[in-house]
This record gives C-alpha cells, structure tokens and sequence, in this order.
C-alpha cells in the first residue's frame, strides 16, 4: 500500500529541522550500503553517530506517535530510528530494494528489524529544486511521489523504488523502516480499509448497532494476523 500521510511535521518544525541540517555535517551516503546499493547511490547522509541525527529522529519518532493516520496504516511494531539524507548536484539513488533485515544497536542492546514498511519524510518543498522525484515500481506501475515539507508516504519496503536525479537546488528528506504487527502488506490494506470504513460510518451514523460487530471484525482480523 502507498500512502500520502499530510501534515506529519508542522510548518514550524520544518523549518527548525532545516535550520539544523543546513549547519550539519554530511557523510557519504554509500557508508550505510552493501556492495548493490553502493553501485547505485550518490547522495549524502548524517552520520549513524551524529548527535543531530538522534535528537531529529527522536522529534520525528513523537510526531509519528501523535499521528491516527500512521498509526492506522503501518501498525508499527518497531520503528528504526529515522535517518536524514540529502541529494544535489545531480545526485541520485538507482532502483533497488531496501535490506530485508536491519541491525540496530551494539553489543547486548544489538536487535534486528525486519523491514515492512519504508517511509519518506520530505523536508523541502517541491518547488525548491529539480528532479528527486522518489518513484515506487509495483505491480500497477511506476508512481511518481515528490511531496509538500512536512508530508510522508509510507509503502511497502519490497517495492523496487529509485529517487531521480536532483538537478538543480537541495532535496532533504528523513527516510526510515517500520517493522509492523502485520507482516503482510495485502493484510495490512484490508485492515486500513476497514479501519477507514468503520471511522467514516461512526461520523455518520454514530448509533448504527452494526459499528459493535464490525468493529469486533477489525480487532479478531488483527488478532489473527498480529506477530509480536
Ligand atoms: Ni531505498
């Protein structure tokens, strides 16, 4: 499932988190790849141990706590703590699928998440430069997303997706991946839907005695389906 989730960072924090990356640091972004990605990625990146990176991803990780939306289409079990990229000057990232497995934290702490769910948060207006268009190759074609600062699209990290070459000014994103309860992303649509149709019939017929059954239907589906 591809989905727009407007609205994720206000206006004012947008623009803090420019403020702030604007005076970073970059790294090479093909630091954080194996030997295939390498091939295909020229962007730059805050690196794994910049304080920044860790204060940034704490503030994305509450606005995401504080978001129905997200909550309801990713039913995140685990989140990785967001990273921020940037592309110029032409840099680009060729199609590939993201790592199946991600590692995070050393030693005792070390765990392992599995990638559901991939997510861009766009932190530049689209206006403000050329091209890093991200497109998401999927069984229906290829989708262009290139989104408002502040606005995320989450979709399923199995996809072959690419960001187009930024020819002309700066394109700053944060990107990170969910593990979800629900691991398969055709379950995971079913279950949006339905939570979808039930809010949509509970503004409109509030009183309907069917919203007990289906709503009942929605937790026994996840209950299912839900790996913990
Ligand atoms: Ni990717």
């Amino acid at each position: 499932m591809l989905l727009h989730i407007p609205n994720v960072l206000s206006a004012e924090d947008v623009a803090g988190f420019r403020r702030a990356l604007d005076a970073a640091d970059w790294a090479d972004g093909r630091e954080t790849v194996g030997h295939q990605g390498a091939q295909v990625k020229r962007n730059q990146q805050l690196p794994d141990a910049s304080p920044l990176k860790a204060e940034l991803g704490q503030h994305v990780l509450a606005a995401l706590e504080r978001n129905p939306l997200f909550f309801a289409a990713a039913l995140p079990l685990r989140i990785l703590p967001p990273r921020f990229n940037r592309y110029t000057g032409g840099g680009e990232y060729g199609f590939h699928v993201d790592g199946s497995v991600m590692s995070v934290g050393h030693g005792q702490q070390r765990t392992h998440i599995r990638s559901d769910i991939s997510c861009t948060l766009f932190l530049c207006e689209p206006e403000e430069y050329e091209g890093g268009e991200l497109v998401i190759s999927d069984t229906y074609g290829e989708h262009e997303v290139k989104l408002p600062a502040g606005d995320l699209i989450v979709y399923p990290s199995s996809s072959l997706h690419k960001v187009q070459p930024v020819t002309h000014g700066a394109r700053l994103a944060s990107f990170f991946w969910v593990q979800s309860l629900v691991r398969d992303d055709a379950h995971r649509r079913l279950l949006w839907e339905m939570d979808m149709s039930i809010q949509q019939l509970t503004a409109d017929v509030p009183q309907h005695p069917s919203l007990v059954s289906l709503t009942g239907i929605y937790h026994n589906l996840l209950r299912q389906w839900a790996e913990t």
